[in-house]
């Protein structure tokens, strides 16, 4: 059984679905016709996207969700660019909640980033309670604390000599513990900067691409949410903490074989950045 069906009265033996998709589709004689199933269909939707007559439809796609697309999206390059460009980090926030309705667009902008293999595994935890920010953002502390322990006993015990990037790196591990500690002491958060929502990106790890799948889907909804007013700002720390230290991956409760790949904060910001910053050219290699 296709998963994929031609309606003959419409098809106009265009060939351009056979063109996309030569592992589903053949075209011969003029005529086409479609073999889709789990041996060669990623459920992609490209066969329906592309037919100029609508004759094809896809059982495992909502036919409702195919619409239009009318004349395309332009954006000028350079404002574009400038969207780019405008874009920051931000860890001060106004003390104003996000909207449900505002965090379901967010995750809906996030429904439609590409993911490898069209595997379509992310998944989102949205968290919004503020207990369970302090729980999870204490676990990342304290996971970070241990970890500055273990580098300033390491340090002591290194002969002196020469900088090395062993060395280096251990005395950025004893900074981030010292700089933990300072923020706690005060009452301040350095793992969610007290943003009104985190947002949780995991997935199965065998599958296809899933930290690539996170990572775009985060970035989509990151800029996404700049047109809704929001800035964001991804935490890397989480996501290395919640990946070495077991009470806060349990903490966390993922699926089986999941791990979290991405974690962004957002909300309103507080702070008004004035200029676009300056960033090394990106060394290119032609060929
Ligand atoms: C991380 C990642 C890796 C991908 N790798 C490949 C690839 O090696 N070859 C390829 O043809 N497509 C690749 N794709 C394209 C996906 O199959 C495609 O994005 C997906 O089927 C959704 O289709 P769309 O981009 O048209 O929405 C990749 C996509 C992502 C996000
Ligand atoms: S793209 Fe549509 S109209 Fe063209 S051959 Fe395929 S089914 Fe027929
Ligand atoms: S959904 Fe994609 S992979 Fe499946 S038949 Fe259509 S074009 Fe081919």
């Amino acid at each position: 059984m296709s998963w994929v069906a031609i309606d003959k009265d419409k098809c106009n033996a265009c060939g351009i679905c056979a063109l996309r998709c030569a592992r589903c589709f053949t075209f011969a004689n003029e005529k086409v016709s479609v073999q889709a199933d789990e041996n060669c269909c990623i459920v992609c939707g490209h066969c329906v996207s592309l037919c100029p007559t609508g004759a094809i439809t896809h059982s495992r796609m909502d036919a409702e969700n195919f619409e239009a697309v009318g004349t395309p999206v332009h954006f000028q390059p350079d404002e574009f660019m400038s969207f780019i460009r405008q874009r920051r980090s931000h860890r001060h926030f106004k003390n104003r909640a996000v909207s449900k309705a505002t965090i379901n667009r967010l995750i809906e902008s996030a429904r439609y980033a590409p993911t490898g293999s069209n595997v379509q595994g992310v998944e989102i935890i949205v968290l919004e309670d503020g207990e369970r920010k302090k729980k999870l953002s204490d676990l990342t502390i304290d996971f970070f604390i241990e970890r500055g322990r273990m580098a300033s006993e390491k340090l002591q015990t290194m002969p002196s000599g020469p900088q090395t990037p062993a060395r280096l790196q251990l005395e950025k591990t004893v900074r981030y513990r010292d700089n933990m500690l300072k923020a706690k002491s005060v009452g301040y958060d350095p793992i969610f900067h007290h943003a009104p929502v985190v947002f949780m990106f995991h997935s199965l790890l065998e599958t296809s691409t899933p930290k690539d799948n996170c990572v775009i889907a985060s970035t989509t909804l990151g800029l996404f949410a700049r047109t809704l007013g929001l800035e964001s700002t991804y935490i890397g720390l989480l996501e290395i903490a919640a990946r070495l230290y077991p009470p806060l991956d349990e903490a966390i409760g993922l699926p089986g074989g999941h791990e979290i790949q991405s974690v962004l904060i957002a909300g309103y910001p507080k702070l008004k950045y004035l200029r676009v910053i300056d960033r090394n050219p990106i060394k290119v290699r032609w060929e």
